[in-house]
């Protein structure tokens, strides 16, 4: 096992990760040492796929906008969940991160004037999403990865798997981490760590996102003892691809596409009669899920899914073209359809979490539900829980969220790690030797368990028991399904046994974080008997806010999740009935 030392490390590589490492830099006067850690190539981080753009009031007067009414919205579309005071300011400080990412060379859609586009996205009064066509991910990381290249105080480790956050007494003082090409193993030793590993989503099978999002810096502070919170809302983005879940933008409907159940019918009119298609997608993803259950759906035969449709044949072909031509792209590649002729088959598929790792309004990661703060740890990005979805995220808010908080937590640490370095050397040095340790005894051990098969089994009973609609026999289940599968898990086998790119052990390793995650959202989800936001159970069908007007604060004890609540922090929005 090899040391490295630096004032900073960041483990993820997608927005929130980079921009933080860049606002770190900046803030230091480009005096530390940041190291970036990241299981893949930077530039292939989930952030790539971010496709239809990023909230932010631009042009209040034009738009007839104001960072209150953005905020108004997000709170509405939290079902009041959110913290109010993280909402103002994610809607005070967007259009200047907007901007920022500007000079960093986003190439933004514009007006004829010159005005950045912005396009409506749902559960937003006026349009207030800037975008880059319908790749604005993709634009905003190869933008930041450009900037990081011209900072020589950032080196960014591709492709080290990180499997140990090592905290002694409170205090970060390292990681533990693989290097897939050749397994050599390393800690990182540093004064500040930062984490910006992104979501879980791929717990469930259906799902919009890429395979790494395995919630991997979420799972390493619960089992360094940190609370995570909120870990029951689990957003379902109405139009996943039939049959691989891909995602289908959400500009698309921003562009005017229409959703048509098996008898053509407009469905939403049901639903959400004023907002129609641009109901929040809590709202739309129900409403796909009660047409199919009405028997309005239709069936897809080679996966058994059933369906409803995407129609965006009555938009001109140019539009397409201009603004959402990966919609072209894929429903081309994957499915052989013109989307100018052909209609859509999309179902709602998990795409983001809300919960993540217990921070306060600056990142800061948290010891418990008594608010201390755990020395030298930040997160930053979906898998933090600030909160500002609350239960449910309205579109176009993420990327905001980590522009936001990605300067934010960047400038907090550079102030940290100025500071002296009391770092307990022989402890993260004996707490890395233990994990060395433990990763040779997974790889040599003679389990008879194949992980893959409780990854499969593990989705399937998220998709069956935790999806759109719940139910408490439903939950039950799942919690008792990932149980045993988590005993089974400790009897796994690692098929391959060598040191150069073993992949067979880094899906382990991360079959194992979310086996993890998924117990907490099980039980958390369990535990709140009342239906919110993404959280939607047939034996509690309303929000309660007598009981329930509370974050969910999971930690990990001897004999299971400890789940516990605390106040959600209202300002000038008091909860009301939610109407679209
Ligand atoms: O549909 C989309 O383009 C997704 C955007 C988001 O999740 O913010």
């Amino acid at each position: 096992m090899e040391t490295l030392d630096f004032d900073v490390v960041i483990l993820g590589s997608g927005i929130a990760g980079m921009t933080s490492a860049i606002h770190a830099e900046l803030a230091s006067g480009e005096r530390l040492r940041i190291a970036l850690v990241s299981k893949v190539h930077a530039m292939r981080s989930h952030s790539v796929s971010a496709e239809g753009g990023i909230s932010g009031v631009l042009y209040p007067k034009e738009n007839k906008d104001s960072a209150s009414l953005h905020g108004y919205d997000t709170v509405k579309g939290s079902d009041y969940l959110a913290d109010q005071d993280a909402v103002q300011m994610l809607a005070e400080s967007a259009p200047k991160e907007i901007k920022f990412f500007e000079r960093l060379g986003v190439p933004w859609n514009r007006e004829e004037n010159g005005r950045i586009n912005e396009r409506p996205f749902g559960g937003m009064s006026v349009p207030r999403t800037a975008f880059a066509a319908d790749k604005t991910g993709f634009f905003m990381m190869r933008a930041l990865y450009d900037e990081i290249t011209l900072h020589k105080g950032i080196e960014i480790f591709h492709e080290h798997i990180v499997t140990a956050l090592l905290v002694h007494r409170g205090r970060f003082v390292g990681l533990h981490a693989i290097r897939l090409r050749d397994g050599r193993h390393f800690l990182f030793r540093a004064k500040s760590c930062v984490i910006a590993t992104g979501g879980f989503a791929r717990i469930y099978g259906f799902a919009t996102t890429a395979y790494a999002s395995t919630g991997d810096g979420i799972a390493l502070a619960y089992r360094a003892g940190l609370p995570l919170k909120d870990m029951e809302f689990v957003q379902f983005h109405p139009t996943g691809l039939i049959p691989s879940g891909i995602l289908i933008t959400e500009a698309a409907r921003g562009e005017g596409a229409y959703l048509r159940n098996s008898r053509g019918e407009r469905f939403m009119e049901r639903y959400a009669k004023s907002k129609m298609e641009l109901a929040p997608r809590d709202i739309v993803a129900r409403a796909i899920m009660s047409e199919i259950e009405a028997g309005r759906g239709l069936r897809n035969k080679e996966s058994g899914l059933e369906y409803v449709h995407l129609d965006l044949t009555h938009l001109d072909s140019k539009r397409i073209d201009e603004k959402l031509p990966m919609v072209r792209d894929l429903t081309t590649k994957m499915l052989h359809i013109d989307p100018s002729k052909d209609l859509i088959p999309i179902r709602p598929a998990s795409h983001f979490t809300m919960g993540g790792i217990h921070t306060n309004l600056y990142g800061d990661e948290m010891l418990g539900p008594s608010g201390k703060v755990a020395d030298g740890i930040w997160a930053v990005g979906e898998c933090a829980c600030v909160s500002v979805h609350g239960a449910n995220r309205l579109g176009s808010n993420s990327l905001s969220q980590c522009a936001v908080w990605g300067r934010i937590v960047g400038t907090s640490v550079a102030r940290h790690a100025r500071g002296a370095w009391k770092v307990a050397s022989d402890t993260a040095g004996r707490l890395s030797a233990e994990e060395e340790d433990r990763i040779a005894g997974m790889v040599d051990g003679k389990g008879s368990e194949d992980p893959y098969e409780i990854m499969r089994e593990m989705q399937a009973t998220l998709d069956r028991n935790l999806y759109v609609y719940k139910t408490v026999a439903g939950m039950n289940r799942a919690i008792k399904d990932l149980k045993k599968l988590r005993s089974r898990y400790v009897d796994i086998y690692i098929k391959d046994k060598g040191d150069t790119y073993n992949t067979n052990l880094r899906d382990a390793i991360e079959i194992g974080n979310m086996l993890e995650l998924a117990g907490v959202v099980a039980e958390c989800a369990a535990a709140r008997k009342e239906s919110r936001g993404s959280h939607y159970v047939l034996e509690y069908p309303e929000r309660n806010d007598e009981r329930y007007l509370k974050h969910t604060i999971a930690q990990k004890g001897i004999r299971g999740t400890r789940i516990g609540y605390i106040p959600v922090r209202i300002g000038m929005w008091k909860p009301e009935k939610r109407v679209y």
